[in-house]
């Protein structure tokens, strides 16, 4: 569907997505706007502290020394030696601070993008690689909260103030020498913006390239076992060097270029400035118009002013360059949701098993493929076969039924209410799918099966399990139910995962639809004999759909449709389509076993 379309259907009304990421920094800066206040009075206390460092030397040079005066030189010695101190203790407070403010962002981002993509529509999740999701989520965020708030928003004020500050204090001491050093501000910013310009391209080609990388990592490191099988390490060494070469190159670029172009002529300034102004002030001193106490105070101040306004000018640059990041979030806030604005019944189970129609429904996948103009009834408590040659679209139905995708035009109904206008969770909750593809959590098998309840009767799970032939393989294990089942169950069988999927099916009792996709094709003769009893069992109170190409599974159902190319091709009980002579009837032939 166009996102256009989508827009007016969404309940999220996410008009104001493009500011998202910013309107969740600005809330949560605000509710931390205590910890805000005390870090700039922090900051304020500790800028006065620092400026007032200098002026002591000056009355060192001015007036203790001159008036050979001891017990000043000893309270001076004092105040300059405590200044320091207490400035570095001051901001160690106001830097914790900006670090748990800054934190508090990046968390708040955080939650908020999984929270909005728990609920985005599959297909536009399936177009960003999963490394790229978790790049944004986990680095992103912390650009903006970790690094740009705590570490250049925030200190910007006590920069500003200091840069300030000091300029006040040296335009008090001499007018002149003030002049001489506002000269190199002009240059430093310049030379700041015109980095700037740059480093954001630089930027963003980094911001990708790592991406990118982080993403190939993610597939290479779920992989492992099948670049083993496909003796596939050369490959997969070679494409990583590509992109730590591509990194590298990036890298060394970015540090040149920021070496070259700001560290380098800055220092140049710093330093030819403090020359400058030692000399021009030695000048003044001869002729009477600056006082040695002065002319120390002011070279005190000039770097001080100086650190501050490159600080200043971090946090411009920083300004600049974090609408990547922004940017980066704000394109995952903007993905389309799930939930259309016709939501507005909820529909439970109740006693009779409901009946589940199909009519005329429509839907393409981008890649082409169709279901056209599909129509079937299944009537509440049937239990009904799906067969088809592979990718004729069975599993497509399951998902249209579920609403992992929509037709586009047509409608599915479930006890006669479209389910366009049903509450996802709902929806959702009524069918118990057993999928084709399991995914397993790394927790115990009990959680796995229990999922997503994380309270349940233990009774309940063995009952589940042993109704699914899994009971003796659990028992086994070292810690039993409690075993951790292992990442995407990679230490589990087929056979396995499946009766553990099947398992996690029974579970959900308030389900009256229960659909088993290819739910024992892993299975022996025999698991599979004694899974179907127990979905024979289950099948009471619901309506069931068995997609399977192993026909013996499907060989008691009431009915049988026939699936190819996104169309209902034949439909009717096992004994018809068998003396029907069609598609069926092949499958049939093909599969029934001689062994003279
Ligand atoms: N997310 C997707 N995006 C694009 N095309 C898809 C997607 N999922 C499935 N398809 C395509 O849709 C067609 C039907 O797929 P589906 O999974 O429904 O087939 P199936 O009948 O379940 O096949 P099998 O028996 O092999 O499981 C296939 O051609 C497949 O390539
Ligand atoms: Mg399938």
């Amino acid at each position: 569907m166009p996102l256009d379309e989508w827009k007016d259907r969404r309940v999220h009304t996410d008009n104001e997505s493009v500011t998202r990421t910013a309107e969740i920094v600005r809330q949560t800066l605000y509710q931390r706007k205590y910890s805000i206040i005390a870090v700039v009075a922090l900051m304020l206390t500790g800028s006065a502290v620092m400026l007032v460092q200098p002026l002591f030397f000056k009355m060192l040079f001015d007036t203790a020394i001159p008036e050979k005066n001891a017990e000043l030189i000893w309270w001076l010695l004092a105040g300059m030696v405590a200044t320091p101190l207490l400035a570095i203790g001051i901001s160690y407070f106001q830097g914790h601070l900006r670090v748990r403010i800054g934190a508090s962002v990046a968390l708040a981002l955080r939650k908020a993008v999984l929270n909005h993509l728990l609920h985005v529509r599959l297909d536009a999740l399936d177009k960003i690689p999963k490394g790229d999701i978790v790049y944004r989520i986990t680095r992103d965020g912390g650009k903006i909260g970790e690094m740009y708030i705590a570490q250049e928003l925030l200190p910007v004020f006590s920069s500003s103030i200091v840069l300030a500050g000091a300029l006040v204090m040296m335009f008090l001491l001499n007018v002149e020498l003030a002049a001489v050093f506002c000269l190199a501000l002009p240059a430093t910013y310049l030379i700041t913006r015109y980095l700037t310009r740059y480093s954001k391209e630089m930027d963003r080609r980094t911001h990708a390239q790592v991406k990118a990388g982080e993403s190939f990592l993610y597939e290479v490191v779920n992989a492992f076992r099948t670049i083993r099988m496909f003796t596939g390490e050369d490959n997969a060494k070679s494409r990583w060097a590509g992109h730590m070469d591509r990194f590298a190159w990036l890298k060394m670029r970015g540090d040149a270029l920021h070496d070259i172009m700001l560290t380098f002529p800055n220092e140049v300034i710093n330093g030819v400035v403090l020359g400058v102004l030692l000399g021009f002030g030695a000048f003044q001193a001869m002729d009477g118009d600056v006082t040695i106490g002065s002319l120390v105070a002011i070279m005190a101040y000039a770097p001080r002013a100086y650190a501050a306004l490159r600080s200043v000018l971090t946090t411009y640059t920083g300004t600049r360059l974090i609408d990547i990041s922004v940017q980066s979030l704000n394109e995952l806030f903007e993905l389309p949701v799930e939930a259309g604005s016709g939501e507005v019944h909820e529909i439970t189970a109740d006693d009779k098993p409901p009946d589940i129609e199909f009519s005329g429904v429509h839907f393409k996948y981008e890649r082409g493929y169709e279901v056209k103009d599909l129509s079937f009834t299944v009537k509440g408590g049937e239990f009904v076969g799906i067969v088809g040659p592979s990718g004729g679209g069975k599993t497509t139905i399951i998902d249209l039924l579920t609403r992992m995708q929509e037709p586009a035009s047509g409608r599915i109904s479930i006890d006669g209410t479209d389910i366009l206008n049903v509450q996802l969770e709902s929806l959702r909750s009524r069918v118990a799918v057993v999928p084709q593809d399991v995914f397993i959590w790394n927790a115990s098998f009990a959680d796995n099966i229990a999922y997503p309840e994380t309270e349940y009767e233990m009774e309940e799970v063995e009952r589940v399990v042993r109704a699914s032939a899994l009971h003796e393989f659990i028992q086994k294990q070292p810690d039993g139910y409690e075993t951790v089942a292992g990442e995407d169950g990679t230490a589990l069988s087929g056979g396995e995962k499946q009766r553990l999927a099947m398992a996690r099916a029974f579970m959900r009792s308030s389900s009256d639809i229960l659909v088993l996709d290819e739910a024992t094709s892993a299975l022996d003769a025999l698991a599979e004999e004694k899974i179907r009893t127990a979905v024979e069992q289950a099948r009471t109170g619901r309506t069931t759909i068995v997609i399977a190409h192993r026909l013996s599974t499907i060989r008691h159902a009431d009915r049988i449709l026939v699936i190819d190319e996104g169309r209902l091709v034949e439909s009717g009980t096992p004994r018809e389509l068998v003396d029907g002579g069609g598609i069926f009837a092949r499958m049939y032939e093909a599969q029934a076993l001689d062994f003279e």
